[in-house]
């Protein structure tokens, strides 16, 4: 990737967002992250970044009113036309807008319906841009995790918790670094090769 690349990454606080930026670091990127309460946690990871020689600032950013697929369809509107101007003025001639879905985007689980839906949306919503802006330079991907540990399942309470953890008994979790794998992958590639859609499952996940 080019010195001049700059990753934005939404919710880059913890978890995925944080592998992810460090990851993109790693690869020569300066990342922007955005948080919704956790300054502590934003601060340490634009620490951990400069630490890796780039550069990195974090933003406050509160999708609460908007989540799921409203979320992200307010953010691709917000930084469109910035990607458009970077794709076409800078030696890569392309951006990423990678998407975060999830196993749920593909199979919907009794119990889980609104998080179905809004995954669902997210899935559908990429593959509507990729071939919407491709010919603009703009490539769309859309990843589709299973379950990672993080701690987006210590936010569940009462039956979903329980369900959750019932589900998930005996399962290996990926690691968010794998996940940040992927997405370095995508963004590293070059013009001619868009990956559109990546599944990544714990090896134990049967669903
Ligand atoms: N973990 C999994 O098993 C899994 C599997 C498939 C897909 N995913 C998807 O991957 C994405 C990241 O999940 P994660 O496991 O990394 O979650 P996480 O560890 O709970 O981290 C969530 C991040 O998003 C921010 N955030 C949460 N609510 C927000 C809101 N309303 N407005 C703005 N920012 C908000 C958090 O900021 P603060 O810390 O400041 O609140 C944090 O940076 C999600 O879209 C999730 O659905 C996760």
């Amino acid at each position: 990737m080019s010195s001049s690349a700059i990753g934005l990454i939404t919710g880059g606080s913890r978890g995925l967002g944080r592998a992810t930026a460090l990851k993109l670091a790693e690869s020569g990127t300066d990342v922007i992250i955005t948080y919704r309460s956790g300054k502590d946690e934003a601060t340490s990871v634009v620490e951990a970044v400069e630490a890796l020689g780039r550069r990195a600032v974090a933003l406050r950013l509160d999708t609460t009113d908007f989540v799921n697929v409203k979320g992200v369809m307010y953010v691709v509107k917000a930084v469109l036309p910035h990607l458009l101007e970077a794709a076409n003025s800078t030696d890569r001639q392309v951006a990423d807008v990678i998407n975060i879905s999830s196993v749920a985007g593909r199979v919907a689980t009794a119990g889980v319906a609104i998080y179905n839906a809004g995954k669902f949306g997210v899935t559908a919503a990429t593959e509507a841009w990729r071939q919407e802006f491709g010919d603009r330079n703009l490539r769309f991907s859309v990843i589709e995790p299973g379950a990672v540990d993080t701690e987006l399942f210590g936010h569940q309470q009462g039956h979903a918790k329980e369900a959750e953890s019932r589900r998930f008994e005996g399962v290996e979790k990926l690691h968010p670094e794998d996940v940040a794998d992927a997405i370095a992958y995508i963004a590293t590639s070059p013009r001619r090769r868009a990956i559109n859609e990546i599944v990544i499952r714990p090896t134990d996940q049967k669903f």
